[in-house]
Protein backbone atom coordinates (compact mmCIF):
# COMPACT_ATOMS: atom_id res chain seq x y z
CA UNK A 1 0.00 0.00 0.00
CA UNK A 2 1.44 3.36 -1.15
CA UNK A 3 0.85 5.05 2.08
CA UNK A 4 4.67 6.03 2.76
CA UNK A 5 4.70 2.84 5.75
CA UNK A 6 6.74 -0.70 5.88
CA UNK A 7 9.15 0.74 2.81
CA UNK A 8 11.29 -2.30 4.75
CA UNK A 9 9.01 -5.23 6.63
CA UNK A 10 7.83 -3.83 9.62
CA UNK A 11 10.11 -5.42 13.04
CA UNK A 12 8.45 -6.01 16.15
CA UNK A 13 6.91 -8.04 19.03
CA UNK A 14 3.25 -9.24 19.11
CA UNK A 15 1.55 -10.49 22.39
CA UNK A 16 -0.02 -13.83 20.46
CA UNK A 17 2.51 -15.96 19.72
CA UNK A 18 3.34 -16.60 23.72
CA UNK A 19 0.62 -14.99 25.65
CA UNK A 20 -2.33 -16.16 23.14
CA UNK A 21 -5.74 -14.48 24.85
CA UNK A 22 -3.69 -14.47 28.53
CA UNK A 23 -2.57 -10.66 27.75
CA UNK A 24 -2.73 -7.42 29.94
CA UNK A 25 -1.40 -4.23 30.48
CA UNK A 26 1.70 -5.14 32.20
CA UNK A 27 3.03 -8.12 30.43
CA UNK A 28 2.78 -4.94 27.35
CA UNK A 29 4.48 -2.86 29.24
CA UNK A 30 6.84 -5.02 30.08
CA UNK A 31 7.17 -6.06 26.85
CA UNK A 32 8.12 -2.76 25.79
CA UNK A 33 11.24 -1.90 28.57
CA UNK A 34 12.56 -5.33 27.48
CA UNK A 35 12.47 -4.45 24.03
CA UNK A 36 14.68 -1.20 25.03
CA UNK A 37 17.00 -2.87 27.27
CA UNK A 38 17.49 -6.20 25.51
CA UNK A 39 18.50 -3.97 22.31
CA UNK A 40 15.94 -5.10 20.04
CA UNK A 41 14.90 -1.71 19.64
CA UNK A 42 18.55 -0.69 18.80
CA UNK A 43 18.30 -3.60 16.39
CA UNK A 44 15.49 -2.25 14.94
CA UNK A 45 12.48 -4.10 16.64
CA UNK A 46 10.19 -1.27 17.21
CA UNK A 47 6.22 -1.76 16.76
CA UNK A 48 4.83 -3.43 20.11
CA UNK A 49 1.85 -5.13 18.71
CA UNK A 50 -1.29 -6.07 21.04
CA UNK A 51 -3.05 -9.18 19.09
CA UNK A 52 -6.34 -10.62 20.35
CA UNK A 53 -8.39 -10.60 23.54
CA UNK A 54 -7.82 -6.28 24.41
CA UNK A 55 -11.85 -5.50 23.69
CA UNK A 56 -14.66 -6.55 25.99
CA UNK A 57 -17.47 -4.85 23.82
CA UNK A 58 -18.84 -1.69 22.75
CA UNK A 59 -20.25 1.36 24.39
CA UNK A 60 -23.87 2.50 23.76
CA UNK A 61 -23.09 4.32 20.82
CA UNK A 62 -20.66 2.15 19.45
CA UNK A 63 -17.32 2.64 20.51
CA UNK A 64 -14.68 -0.23 21.07
CA UNK A 65 -13.98 -0.88 24.79
CA UNK A 66 -10.79 -1.99 26.13
CA UNK A 67 -10.57 -4.29 29.05
CA UNK A 68 -11.12 -2.55 31.96
CA UNK A 69 -9.51 -5.22 34.38
CA UNK A 70 -6.92 -5.90 32.20
CA UNK A 71 -5.91 -2.97 30.68
CA UNK A 72 -6.84 -0.35 33.46
CA UNK A 73 -4.79 2.32 32.22
CA UNK A 74 -6.57 2.46 28.26
CA UNK A 75 -4.81 2.31 25.18
CA UNK A 76 -4.10 6.24 24.60
CA UNK A 77 -2.47 6.11 27.78
CA UNK A 78 -0.54 2.88 27.07
CA UNK A 79 0.40 4.14 23.77
CA UNK A 80 1.90 6.77 25.40
CA UNK A 81 4.09 5.12 27.45
CA UNK A 82 5.05 2.72 24.54
CA UNK A 83 5.86 6.00 22.72
CA UNK A 84 7.72 7.23 25.39
CA UNK A 85 9.90 4.34 25.32
CA UNK A 86 10.39 5.63 21.16
CA UNK A 87 8.45 2.64 20.11
CA UNK A 88 5.44 2.10 18.30
CA UNK A 89 2.10 0.98 18.96
CA UNK A 90 -0.09 -1.49 17.49
CA UNK A 91 -3.70 -3.08 17.69
CA UNK A 92 -5.28 -6.25 16.52
CA UNK A 93 -9.08 -6.57 15.62
CA UNK A 94 -10.76 -8.26 12.92
CA UNK A 95 -12.89 -7.47 9.62
CA UNK A 96 -15.66 -9.43 10.27
CA UNK A 97 -18.12 -9.78 13.37
CA UNK A 98 -16.45 -11.05 16.20
CA UNK A 99 -12.58 -11.88 15.92
CA UNK A 100 -11.16 -15.25 16.64
CA UNK A 101 -11.57 -14.87 20.21
CA UNK A 102 -14.74 -14.21 19.84
CA UNK A 103 -14.44 -10.31 20.91
CA UNK A 104 -16.24 -7.65 18.98
CA UNK A 105 -15.31 -7.49 15.00
CA UNK A 106 -15.12 -4.06 12.97
CA UNK A 107 -17.58 -5.35 10.46
CA UNK A 108 -20.15 -2.14 10.44
CA UNK A 109 -17.98 -0.14 12.82
CA UNK A 110 -14.92 0.31 10.61
CA UNK A 111 -14.68 4.03 10.13
CA UNK A 112 -15.43 4.40 13.82
CA UNK A 113 -12.79 1.96 14.60
CA UNK A 114 -10.39 3.45 12.94
CA UNK A 115 -11.05 6.98 14.45
CA UNK A 116 -11.02 5.75 17.96
CA UNK A 117 -8.07 3.92 16.97
CA UNK A 118 -6.31 7.09 15.71
CA UNK A 119 -7.43 8.70 18.43
CA UNK A 120 -5.33 6.41 21.14
CA UNK A 121 -2.16 6.94 18.88
CA UNK A 122 -2.26 3.63 17.23
CA UNK A 123 0.64 3.56 15.02
CA UNK A 124 -0.05 -0.34 13.55
CA UNK A 125 -3.28 -2.29 13.10
CA UNK A 126 -3.60 -5.97 12.38
CA UNK A 127 -6.71 -7.06 10.83
CA UNK A 128 -7.91 -10.72 11.15
CA UNK A 129 -10.10 -12.76 9.16
CA UNK A 130 -12.80 -14.73 11.82
CA UNK A 131 -16.31 -14.94 11.98
CA UNK A 132 -16.34 -13.25 8.17
CA UNK A 133 -19.97 -14.70 7.45
CA UNK A 134 -18.52 -15.49 3.76
CA UNK A 135 -17.59 -12.08 2.99
CA UNK A 136 -15.24 -11.35 -0.03
CA UNK A 137 -11.88 -10.60 1.69
CA UNK A 138 -10.99 -7.94 -0.93
CA UNK A 139 -13.86 -6.00 -0.59
CA UNK A 140 -13.60 -6.37 2.91
CA UNK A 141 -9.95 -5.14 3.52
CA UNK A 142 -10.31 -2.23 1.10
CA UNK A 143 -12.68 -0.81 3.34
CA UNK A 144 -10.80 -0.94 6.43
CA UNK A 145 -8.21 0.47 4.03
CA UNK A 146 -10.12 3.74 3.16
CA UNK A 147 -11.53 4.09 7.17
CA UNK A 148 -7.85 3.94 8.62
CA UNK A 149 -6.42 6.59 5.53
CA UNK A 150 -9.34 9.05 6.40
CA UNK A 151 -8.76 8.88 9.95
CA UNK A 152 -6.19 10.93 9.72
CA UNK A 153 -3.05 9.26 11.14
CA UNK A 154 -0.52 6.82 9.27
CA UNK A 155 -1.02 3.68 10.05
CA UNK A 156 0.45 0.76 9.10
CA UNK A 157 -1.77 -1.98 8.00
CA UNK A 158 -1.57 -5.38 8.17
CA UNK A 159 -3.76 -7.75 6.36
CA UNK A 160 -4.40 -11.19 8.29
CA UNK A 161 -6.80 -13.57 6.46
CA UNK A 162 -4.51 -16.12 6.08
CA UNK A 163 -3.57 -16.06 1.88
CA UNK A 164 -7.57 -16.72 1.29
CA UNK A 165 -8.34 -15.61 -1.78
CA UNK A 166 -4.57 -14.72 -2.95
CA UNK A 167 -4.39 -11.66 -0.83
CA UNK A 168 -0.96 -11.13 -2.43
CA UNK A 169 -2.86 -10.13 -5.90
CA UNK A 170 -5.02 -7.28 -4.68
CA UNK A 171 -2.84 -6.89 -1.34
CA UNK A 172 -0.25 -3.91 -2.85
CA UNK A 173 -3.01 -1.67 -3.40
CA UNK A 174 -4.64 -2.66 -0.07
CA UNK A 175 -2.80 -3.60 2.86
CA UNK A 176 1.14 -3.43 3.82
CA UNK A 177 1.37 -6.83 4.41
CA UNK A 178 -0.53 -9.95 3.83
CA UNK A 179 -0.24 -13.20 5.48
CA UNK A 180 0.12 -16.00 3.06
CA UNK A 181 -0.72 -19.03 5.21
CA UNK A 182 -2.18 -20.34 8.14
CA UNK A 183 -1.19 -19.95 11.49
CA UNK A 184 3.14 -20.23 12.37
CA UNK A 185 3.05 -23.13 15.61
CA UNK A 186 6.10 -23.71 17.79
CA UNK A 187 7.20 -26.95 15.90
CA UNK A 188 9.61 -27.62 12.20
CA UNK A 189 7.32 -29.10 9.99
CA UNK A 190 4.79 -25.88 9.93
CA UNK A 191 7.79 -23.96 9.51
CA UNK A 192 8.52 -25.34 6.41
CA UNK A 193 5.38 -26.11 5.80
CA UNK A 194 4.92 -21.97 5.74
CA UNK A 195 8.19 -21.50 3.77
CA UNK A 196 6.70 -23.69 0.73
CA UNK A 197 3.74 -21.38 0.42
CA UNK A 198 5.77 -18.27 0.80
CA UNK A 199 8.69 -18.52 -1.50
CA UNK A 200 7.02 -18.47 -4.86
CA UNK A 201 5.23 -15.14 -3.92
CA UNK A 202 8.44 -13.08 -4.07
CA UNK A 203 7.28 -11.23 -7.59
CA UNK A 204 4.55 -9.93 -5.21
CA UNK A 205 6.26 -8.41 -2.40
CA UNK A 206 8.39 -4.98 -2.13
CA UNK A 207 8.32 -1.58 -0.38
CA UNK A 208 5.61 -1.38 1.42
CA UNK A 209 4.08 -4.39 0.22
CA UNK A 210 5.18 -7.66 1.82
CA UNK A 211 4.44 -11.43 1.71
CA UNK A 212 3.94 -11.89 5.72
CA UNK A 213 4.57 -15.49 6.57
CA UNK A 214 3.57 -15.26 10.02
CA UNK A 215 4.97 -13.75 13.24
CA UNK A 216 8.59 -15.47 14.62
CA UNK A 217 8.81 -18.47 16.79
CA UNK A 218 12.45 -17.83 17.72
CA UNK A 219 13.04 -18.00 21.67
CA UNK A 220 9.73 -19.72 22.62
CA UNK A 221 11.16 -23.42 22.90
CA UNK A 222 7.64 -24.96 23.09
CA UNK A 223 7.08 -22.93 26.41
CA UNK A 224 4.84 -19.95 24.70
CA UNK A 225 0.52 -20.47 24.33
CA UNK A 226 0.35 -20.97 20.83
CA UNK A 227 0.97 -24.90 19.78
CA UNK A 228 4.10 -26.65 19.62
CA UNK A 229 6.61 -28.77 21.23
CA UNK A 230 9.40 -26.25 20.50
CA UNK A 231 12.19 -26.50 17.91
CA UNK A 232 15.91 -26.37 18.83
CA UNK A 233 18.44 -23.86 18.09
CA UNK A 234 19.51 -25.02 15.02
CA UNK A 235 15.76 -25.03 13.72
CA UNK A 236 15.18 -21.51 15.02
CA UNK A 237 18.25 -20.26 13.15
CA UNK A 238 17.00 -21.66 9.80
CA UNK A 239 13.29 -20.14 10.61
CA UNK A 240 14.96 -16.35 11.05
CA UNK A 241 17.53 -17.12 8.37
CA UNK A 242 14.07 -17.65 5.89
CA UNK A 243 12.50 -14.68 7.25
CA UNK A 244 15.04 -12.95 6.52
CA UNK A 245 15.90 -14.09 2.70
CA UNK A 246 11.97 -13.89 2.12
CA UNK A 247 12.25 -10.26 3.31
CA UNK A 248 9.05 -11.12 6.02
CA UNK A 249 8.27 -8.81 8.98
CA UNK A 250 10.22 -9.90 11.49
CA UNK A 251 8.19 -9.66 14.19
CA UNK A 252 8.84 -11.03 17.64
CA UNK A 253 7.01 -13.49 19.55
CA UNK A 254 8.74 -14.87 22.30
CA UNK A 255 8.78 -13.89 26.02
CA UNK A 256 11.52 -11.47 26.46
CA UNK A 257 12.40 -11.90 29.98
CA UNK A 258 13.95 -15.07 29.52
CA UNK A 259 15.77 -14.82 26.14
CA UNK A 260 18.90 -17.54 26.19
CA UNK A 261 21.96 -15.81 24.85
CA UNK A 262 21.55 -18.39 21.04
CA UNK A 263 17.99 -16.52 20.79
CA UNK A 264 19.35 -13.13 21.32
CA UNK A 265 22.29 -13.69 18.78
CA UNK A 266 19.34 -14.69 16.20
CA UNK A 267 17.09 -12.12 17.01
CA UNK A 268 19.38 -9.57 16.71
CA UNK A 269 21.99 -10.55 14.32
CA UNK A 270 22.82 -7.25 12.27
CA UNK A 271 23.72 -8.81 9.31
CA UNK A 272 21.33 -11.12 9.12
CA UNK A 273 18.42 -8.23 10.10
CA UNK A 274 20.52 -5.85 7.11
CA UNK A 275 19.42 -8.68 4.42
CA UNK A 276 16.10 -8.23 5.88
CA UNK A 277 15.58 -4.57 5.88
CA UNK A 278 17.30 -3.81 2.38
CA UNK A 279 16.26 -1.14 0.80
CA UNK A 280 15.88 -2.61 -2.77
CA UNK A 281 13.17 -4.60 -1.01
CA UNK A 282 13.58 -7.80 -3.05
CA UNK A 283 12.43 -11.20 -1.44
CA UNK A 284 14.98 -13.81 -2.10
CA UNK A 285 14.15 -16.75 -4.12
CA UNK A 286 14.66 -20.49 -4.25
CA UNK A 287 18.11 -21.47 -6.68
CA UNK A 288 18.34 -24.57 -6.59
CA UNK A 289 16.32 -27.84 -4.67
CA UNK A 290 18.92 -31.15 -4.30
CA UNK A 291 16.35 -33.72 -2.17
CA UNK A 292 15.48 -30.78 0.14
CA UNK A 293 19.60 -28.85 -0.02
CA UNK A 294 18.55 -25.88 -0.98
CA UNK A 295 19.87 -22.82 -2.34
CA UNK A 296 18.01 -19.05 -1.99
CA UNK A 297 18.91 -16.03 -2.98
CA UNK A 298 18.23 -12.29 -2.29
CA UNK A 299 19.06 -9.54 -4.56
CA UNK A 300 20.54 -6.51 -2.88
CA UNK A 301 20.44 -3.16 -3.21
CA UNK A 302 24.34 -2.23 -3.44
CA UNK A 303 25.27 -3.68 -7.18
CA UNK A 304 27.31 -7.25 -7.21
CA UNK A 305 25.89 -8.49 -3.98
CA UNK A 306 23.63 -11.27 -2.93
CA UNK A 307 22.40 -12.48 0.23
CA UNK A 308 22.04 -16.38 -0.01
CA UNK A 309 21.03 -19.30 2.46
CA UNK A 310 22.39 -23.11 1.97
CA UNK A 311 19.04 -24.41 4.15
CA UNK A 312 19.81 -28.17 4.53
CA UNK A 313 15.89 -29.74 5.06
CA UNK A 314 17.25 -33.12 4.94
CA UNK A 315 18.09 -35.37 8.32
CA UNK A 316 21.66 -35.73 7.60
CA UNK A 317 24.46 -32.94 7.42
CA UNK A 318 25.22 -32.43 3.97
CA UNK A 319 27.48 -30.63 1.88
CA UNK A 320 26.46 -27.76 -0.38
CA UNK A 321 27.41 -25.39 -2.57
CA UNK A 322 26.43 -22.34 -4.50
CA UNK A 323 27.12 -21.51 -7.79
CA UNK A 324 28.10 -17.80 -8.56
CA UNK A 325 26.77 -17.89 -12.40
CA UNK A 326 23.70 -19.24 -11.22
CA UNK A 327 22.82 -15.96 -9.12
CA UNK A 328 23.87 -14.00 -11.81
CA UNK A 329 27.11 -13.10 -10.25
CA UNK A 330 30.94 -13.09 -12.44
CA UNK A 331 32.86 -16.02 -10.92
CA UNK A 332 35.19 -13.84 -8.50
CA UNK A 333 33.02 -13.59 -5.64
CA UNK A 334 34.46 -12.78 -1.46
CA UNK A 335 32.04 -14.64 0.95
CA UNK A 336 31.20 -13.37 4.19
CA UNK A 337 29.16 -16.17 6.72
CA UNK A 338 26.48 -14.29 8.53
CA UNK A 339 26.20 -16.44 11.42
CA UNK A 340 29.81 -16.99 12.28
CA UNK A 341 30.45 -13.07 11.53
CA UNK A 342 33.49 -14.28 9.48
CA UNK A 343 34.95 -13.25 5.99
CA UNK A 344 36.01 -16.79 4.59
CA UNK A 345 37.54 -14.80 1.73
CA UNK A 346 37.81 -14.86 -2.25
CA UNK A 347 36.15 -17.44 -4.04
CA UNK A 348 36.27 -18.71 -7.88
CA UNK A 349 33.04 -20.15 -9.61
CA UNK A 350 31.22 -21.64 -6.50
CA UNK A 351 31.35 -21.97 -2.58
CA UNK A 352 30.63 -25.34 -0.56
CA UNK A 353 29.97 -25.58 3.19
CA UNK A 354 28.65 -28.40 5.23
CA UNK A 355 25.42 -27.68 6.38
CA UNK A 356 23.61 -29.35 9.68
CA UNK A 357 20.42 -31.40 9.45
CA UNK A 358 17.47 -28.72 9.48
CA UNK A 359 20.44 -25.96 9.77
CA UNK A 360 20.95 -22.76 7.66
CA UNK A 361 24.45 -21.36 6.43
CA UNK A 362 24.31 -17.85 5.28
CA UNK A 363 26.14 -15.82 3.25
CA UNK A 364 26.60 -12.69 1.89
CA UNK A 365 28.30 -12.47 -1.21
CA UNK A 366 30.22 -9.45 -3.26
CA UNK A 367 31.02 -9.77 -6.25
CA UNK A 368 30.08 -8.01 -9.55
CA UNK A 369 27.00 -8.73 -11.93
CA UNK A 370 27.67 -10.65 -14.58
CA UNK A 371 28.27 -9.65 -18.23
CA UNK A 372 24.82 -11.94 -19.30
CA UNK A 373 21.54 -11.85 -18.20
CA UNK A 374 21.17 -13.61 -14.80
CA UNK A 375 19.42 -16.62 -14.36
CA UNK A 376 17.94 -15.34 -11.35
CA UNK A 377 16.21 -11.94 -11.51
C1 LIG B 1 -5.58 -15.92 13.93
C2 LIG B 1 -4.34 -15.18 13.47
O1 LIG B 1 -3.84 -15.77 12.31
C3 LIG B 1 -3.31 -15.20 14.60
O2 LIG B 1 -2.13 -14.56 14.18
C4 LIG B 1 -3.87 -14.54 15.83
O3 LIG B 1 -4.07 -13.17 15.56
C5 LIG B 1 -5.18 -15.21 16.25
N1 LIG B 1 -6.10 -15.33 15.13
C6 LIG B 1 -5.86 -14.43 17.36
O4 LIG B 1 -7.10 -14.91 17.64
Amino acid sequence: LDNGLALTPPMGWNSWNFYACNVDEDKIKQAADLLVSSGMKDAGYKYVVIDDCWQTGRTADGEIIADPVKFPGGMKALADYIHGKGLLFGLYTDAGYTTCAGRPGMYGYEVQDANTFASWDVDYVKVDWCDNRGMDPETRYTIIRDALENSGRDILYSICNWGINKPWVWGADTGNLWRTTDDIFDFWQRVTWIIDQNYPLANFAGPGKWNDPDMLMVGNYGNGAVFGEGMTDTEYRSHFSMWAIMAAPLIAGNNLSNMTAFTRETLMNPEVIAVDQDPLGRQGVLVSDVDGRQVYSKILQTTGTRAVVLFNRSESPSTMSVNFTSLGLGSSVAVRDLWQKADLGTFTGSYSATVPAHGTVMLKLTGTEAATSPVVS
